[in-house]
């Protein structure tokens, strides 16, 4: 993939209709949603008027990526919520996905918000790594079948179970992630595995997808009512990944 490091790419905000019609062109080829779940271009007009984002990385005319997010209250803190982060398959593994983030981040800080959420798939081992190790989120909230049967197709036949990532983005474990390319090392108390075939199995509608994700939602959950929290991630070279526990304490955001 080193050609697509060295191409030009433009990250800015987006603001026309024919731009946010890019973003569900890219999305349609990403999750392969039926109509129904496609995201509209209209909600993207409404997230970018609304104080949410919408920031799109192209190379001249082509969309290569883009992230979504929206703007949440919750006991009167406004933080974002990610709802998408897409990059074009071509586009994949050089970077962009952690340029859009972080552009995210820089834009967040700058109107005084510190938190982002967005949600994602505990059996995806590629987004784990790159949520919990490489930007420094966590998790500490399973929700089971979140958006109930998806059409997408990077969800197989599985309920839509999905973990809540905290990126707390002023907190000195973020600081630290982004300036060292890594989380820091924290004791491990517990760690929950997902096996490289999982990508496989859900394609094919193999049993053994539901049976792991029904078992690691047991252990998650069980984990986060303990009051841990998934603080790091495996990534080993067999393709295989592990949920690294540990405990936290306080506010993450301090
Ligand atoms: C998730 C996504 C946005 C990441 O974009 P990207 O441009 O590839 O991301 P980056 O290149 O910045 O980082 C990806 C990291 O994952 C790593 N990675 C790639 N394949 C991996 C795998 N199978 N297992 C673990 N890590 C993997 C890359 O090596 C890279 O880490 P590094 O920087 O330490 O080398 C992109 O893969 C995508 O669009 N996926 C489909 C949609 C999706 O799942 N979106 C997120 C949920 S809303």
């Amino acid at each position: 993939m080193s050609s697509t490091i060295e191409r030009e790419l433009e990250l800015r905000a987006l603001t026309r209709m024919e731009e946010f019609d890019a973003c569900v062109e890219l999305q349609r080829r990403v999750w392969g949603f039926d109509d129904a779940d496609l995201v509209p271009s209209r909600m993207f007009l409404i997230a970018a008027k609304t104080g949410g984002q919408v920031f799109g990385a192209w190379e001249g005319e082509r969309l290569a990526g883009y992230a979504l997010a929206f703007v949440g209250d919750r006991h009167g803190r406004i933080y974002l919520h990610s709802h998408m982060l897409a990059v074009d398959a071509a586009f994949r593994n050089s970077g962009l996905g952690r340029r859009l983030k972080l552009r995210q981040r820089e834009d967040a800080l700058e109107r005084g918000i510190e938190l982002m959420e967005w949600t994602f798939d505990p059996l995806e081992i590629k987004n784990a790594y790159f949520n919990l190790r490489r930007l420094g989120a966590i998790a500490r909230i399973y929700v089971a079948n979140q958006y109930g049967q998806s059409s997408s197709r990077l969800q197989g036949a599985l309920p839509t179970d999905r973990l809540v990532a905290e990126w707390w983005l002023r907190s000195p474990r973020v600081v630290q992630t982004l300036a060292q390319g890594l989380a820091p090392d924290f004791a491990v108390t517990a760690k929950v595995e997902v096996p490289a075939e999982i990508a496989r199995w859900k394609q094919a509608g193999d049993p053994r997808a539901g049976q792991l994700q029904a078992a690691n939602r047991h252990r998650l959950e069980q984990a986060f009512a303990a009051g841990q929290a998934a603080l790091g991630y495996e990534r080993r070279l067999d393709g295989s990944g592990a949920f690294l526990l540990g405990h936290w304490e306080g506010n993450w955001g301090q």
